[in-house]
């Protein structure tokens, strides 16, 4: 899962008593050994940032009820465009709105969206209380977003797509990790469940972290920053960046390699999208 929520669960709300259990995603086996009674809370986010690797909402919506614990899935990626976890079974949905969502890199915020009693009252009553309010230029920004999301959305899955293949038959590469390819170990599932695959992908280069700094440095269209959904597509090294603040080992756990480059694909002519990552490959 994304750094940053790693963070929060380990240092922030360990601070409050709460203990967070880490699992391989896709292993509903382990997801239910480590289901203490204590536990309250199962979280996903899927696909997962940044090696694509999916969760199954509705199996594991089933597992949290079966144990009387609620299910929170992070649809950052899919938007309820491609993804609808609530029909799904899941008990609360949330989305960084500063990606996709605004879809062109000028606003932070969030969503929380779920039932009346939980979100209306408990969460929103919380957010009313400790003050990380959203101002109203953020929130019309968000609106108007919304109006070109499912086009976007579409546009993006079509471009990643024919990007991802491209890749996967490209000799510098070693592996891509994108949700429509069939050698996507749950290509299965992401058809399930996931209307398309989505804008994100990653792949790895031999070399480790000079090698993916080389073909980083070397792009000239693709603009460099952490961020992602944006129209404009964006590069990210996710081992000194988004997963910057794991240690090594929990890097290495959760299989971010430090020759992994993640792109977030965006809107321009995908000819040319696959010129410039080809501009980078080619320095190796
Ligand atoms: C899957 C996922 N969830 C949440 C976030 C956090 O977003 P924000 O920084 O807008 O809170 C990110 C950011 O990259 C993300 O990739």
């Amino acid at each position: 899962i994304f750094g940053s929520t790693v963070i929060l669960f380990d240092k922030y709300l360990g601070r409050f008593g709460i203990e967070t259990s880490y699992v391989p995603l896709s292993d509903l086996e382990a997801w239910e050994r480590a289901i203490r009674p204590q536990t309250r809370l199962l979280f996903v986010e899927t696909p997962s940032n940044p090696l694509m690797e999916l969760g199954d909402i509705r199996a594991l919506a089933d597992l949290a009820h079966a144990h009387d614990c609620l299910l929170v899935v992070d649809n950052c990626f899919c938007t309820p465009i491609l993804q609808r976890p609530l029909e799904l079974g899941a008990d609360i949905v949330i989305h960084s709105a500063t990606k996709y969502i605004d879809g062109q890199g000028r606003c932070m915020g969030g969503a929380v969206v779920g039932d009346e009693k939980r979100v209306g009252e408990e969460v929103f009553g919380v957010l009313r209380t400790a003050g990380p309010s959203m101002s109203p230029f953020n929130a019309w920004v968000f609106l108007h977003g919304l109006e070109t999301l499912a086009l976007r959305m579409k546009a993006h899955s079509h471009n990643a797509d024919l990007l991802a293949n491209w890749l996967e038959n490209h000799p510098k590469v070693e592996r891509v990790h994108y949700p429509g390819l069939p050698s996507h170990p749950q290509a299965d599932l992401a058809a399930r469940q996931m209307d398309l695959p989505g804008g994100m992908l990653a792949f790895e280069v031999e070399g480790g972290r000079e090698a993916a700094w080389k073909v980083i440095d070397a792009m000239r269209m693709i603009s460099i920053t952490a961020n992602l959904g944006d129209v404009k597509s964006t590069v990210t090294h996710p081992a000194t960046t988004t997963h910057g603040r794991l240690t090594p080992e929990q890097r290495a756990e959760a299989g971010i390699s430090d020759g992994l480059i993640r792109i977030s694909v965006g809107l321009e002519d995908v000819a040319d999208i696959q010129a410039d990552i080809g501009r980078g490959l080619d320095v190796l």
